[in-house]
């Protein structure tokens, strides 16, 4: 290694972030269990880890399209057509899947347009800087997702003026707005579903908030693409009746178990997107087999077979959020599919998510930085082709956690993820 390229790692292992997650991981190698590799996928979200077959409760794959035969075939599909890339940024030329796929979107959704970006995060890096610039103000959540905070910097290093308001709470967005010195264009960027915690935002009070104010909102939505609202079109629309106020973006990697993200707007509103978003003129699109595959879930969740998938995910929600309250823990979400469990110290939550690998069930053990210091998760994703018996046997797994972890009660939620 060169003199140069060793003081690079050497500096980067003196950041401090870094010396805080590699502490923890040498810490306890046993319960920290990050970095996992998958060696088998079986049905029912059974997989192999490490040797051990346990039930998956960490797949964004919510209805369970990513192992349904129509969606592999169409990726079969795309690559007999298209092969496995067009090699080419749509800046010059884009598939007619592409295209296709975004006017299905839209048309789904009941927005004019949407926009396809290879990645929420890329949406979300590329969309807001490209939205304010100077002289501009953008308000963010406090707890908005990583990559709407990553746009927010490109954007406040273009020169917009960058705030943040208190999580979900539209006095605190009140007072940001009207403390703010006059400015162009504002936009309030929040989640529809925060990830940690399964919380909603209060859309229509947000909304009423920012439209007194001239602001327009922002919203990724990506945990409720699929999942939640009316025909699975997300938070927005029913919350607020229009998207005359409102930006959407939306995942198509998650619930749609495909690839990519989009931003659903007016026409001409995706036109400047087009012309002013960096990650989509500098980068590449999605993969045109996975532009198929989006075409056939849109066929899924458009057809009656979507109320059934939606009506199996929903009750597994209940049966899991039913059970957690039933045993007295600190439940957070409940709504949407991604529901937490506080355990609190670092320490403790890592080992109750060990514990309850070890008894056959995986869920995400979550610690600081993605939840606040102390305000550690379990957070349990469930999906549609979830058996009731896996649910019933990880809440018993649950309960015998609490002969060997503190786990705190619901009174324990102000200190909650985000
Ligand atoms: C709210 C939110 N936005 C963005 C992302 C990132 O999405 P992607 O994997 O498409 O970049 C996530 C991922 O979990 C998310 O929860």
């Amino acid at each position: 290694m060169s003199e140069p390229m060793d003081r690079l790692a050497e500096t980067l292992r003196r950041n401090s972030m870094v010396r805080f997650l590699d502490h923890f991981a040498q810490l306890f190698p046993d319960s920290h269990m990050k970095d996992l590799v998958v060696d088998e996928l079986g049905p029912d979200r059974a997989m192999v880890v490490g040797g051990r077959r346990v039930v998956n409760f960490g797949s964004d794959s919510f209805l369970g399209l990513d192992q349904d035969p129509r969606v592999r075939a169409a990726l079969g599909r795309g690559v007999a057509a298209w092969g496995s890339h067009n090699g080419s940024s749509r800046a010059f030329s884009s598939v007619r899947a592409n295209v296709e796929a975004e006017d299905r979107l839209a048309g789904w959704l009941k927005t004019e347009a949407a926009l396809i970006y290879p990645s929420v995060t890329l949406a979300n890096m590329g969309a807001i800087p490209a939205l304010v610039g100077r002289n501009d103000l953008l308000v963010v959540d406090e707890h908005a997702h990583n990559s709407i905070q990553e746009g927010a910097k490109i954007a406040s290093a273009n020169g917009a003026r960058l705030a943040r308001f208190a999580n979900c709470d539209p006095e605190a967005l009140d007072r940001v707005l009207g403390s703010a010195a006059p400015r162009r264009s504002t936009v309030v960027a929040v989640d529809g579903v925060f990830s940690m915690s399964g919380r909603l935002a209060p859309l229509a009070e947000l909304n009423a908030v920012a439209l007194r104010h001239g602001a327009v909102l922002y919203v990724d939505d990506a945990h409720a693409t699929g999942t939640l609202g009316a025909k699975g079109r997300g938070t927005v629309l029913d919350a607020l009746g229009s998207y005359d106020n409102a930006l959407v973006v939306g995942s198509l990697s998650k619930a749609f178990s495909c690839f990519g993200g989009y931003v659903g707007c007016g026409a001409g509103m995706k036109e400047l997107l087009k012309m002013k978003s960096s990650t989509f003129i500098f980068g590449g699109p999605v993969p045109p087999p996975y532009l198929e595959a989006i075409l056939t879930v849109l066929d899924i969740v458009e057809s009656d077979e979507y109320e059934n998938l939606r009506d199996r995910l929903d009750s597994n929600v209940r049966l899991l959020t039913g059970g957690l309250t039933r045993l007295g823990l600190a439940v957070l979400g409940g709504l949407p599919p991604i529901v937490s469990v506080l355990v609190g110290e670092e320490a403790d939550t890592l080992a109750a998510g060990r514990f309850l690998f070890d008894q056959g069930y995986y869920v995400q053990s979550v610690v600081f930085p993605a939840v606040p210091y102390h305000a550690g998760v379990l957070r349990i994703q469930a999906n549609a082709v979830h058996t009731p018996g896996q649910i019933l046997g990880l809440l018993d797994a649950l309960a015998s956690l609490r002969r060997v972890v503190a786990l705190p009660g619901p009174e324990s939620l102000s200190r909650t993820a985000a």
